[in-house]
């Protein structure tokens, strides 16, 4: 055998051109593989979901799960991470006291990943994953409330946790605020961030608003 072949064919394919034909299988195999990535991992058990409401995986931060403990410091009881992802704040907060500690994930490979992580940590017992739409739970009963999803979901999703939650019910935010609600606390800078709502007190901001804005359209009505 000669010794030199892999030199020499690492060489002659240095030296040979590419060319349009080479340049497209390349493009054609890289979208592919992309495309099984998202379709595959990333993204099952969206199908039901609409386009506008799917949010893509991006995991907190060490320092981000930190900052959104911290303005959980202090309260008691269950906690509800809504797109619960590998499961790393819903663990957290079980080790913070927080009783019971459930998240909520369609990306069945995430619950199994979430499962997982806290079979390792000797805590499979205590938490719970469940493959369940976000947008479908029931939130009246929680109290303390979790999310890192994109700005785009959050105004809509706003609405339902003004609508469903009690009134002494937090909700912690990380990394993207609600864009129409007034953080009692932040933590953290950057990407980093969390915000902490008071849920009585938002519902109190949504109602002066309705009625100054019912106000001004009866000014306007009764002007001419
Ligand atoms: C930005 S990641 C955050 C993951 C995790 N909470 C964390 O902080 O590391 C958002 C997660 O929400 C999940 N998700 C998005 N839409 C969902 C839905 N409708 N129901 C359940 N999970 C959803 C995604 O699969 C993704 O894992």
């Amino acid at each position: 055998m000669d010794d030199d072949a892999p030199d020499e064919v690492l060489k002659e394919l240095q030296e040979r051109e590419i060319g349009a034909w080479g340049v497209a299988q390349i493009a054609a195999g890289t979208g592919l593989a992309v495309y099984v990535m998202w379709a595959g991992i990333v993204q099952p058990g969206f199908r039901r979901v609409p386009l506008k409401l799917q949010v893509p995986y991006i995991p907190a931060s060490r320092a981000q799960v930190d900052h959104v403990m911290t303005l959980l410091r202090g309260r008691k009881g269950g906690l509800v991470d809504l797109g619960s992802g590998d499961g790393r704040i819903v663990l957290e907060a079980h080790q913070q006291g927080f009783t019971p500690a459930v998240g909520y994930e369609l990306n069945p490979w995430l619950v199994r990943l979430a499962r997982y992580h806290a079979w390792r940590a000797g805590h499979q017992e205590k938490v719970s994953y469940r493959r369940e739409d976000l947008w479908k739970v029931d939130l009246t009963e929680c109290k303390n409330i979790t999310v890192f999803l994109a700005p785009s979901v959050l105004s809509i999703l706003q609405k339902k946790l003004e609508a469903e939650l009690s009134d002494d019910a937090l909700v912690v935010a990380g990394r993207f605020p609600f864009p129409n609600w007034t953080p009692c606390r932040v933590e953290g800078h950057g990407v980093d961030r969390a915000w902490a709502y008071n849920v009585q007190a938002q519902r109190q901001n949504s109602l002066k608003k309705m009625t100054a804005t019912k106000n001004n359209l009866n000014n306007e009505l009764t002007k001419d």
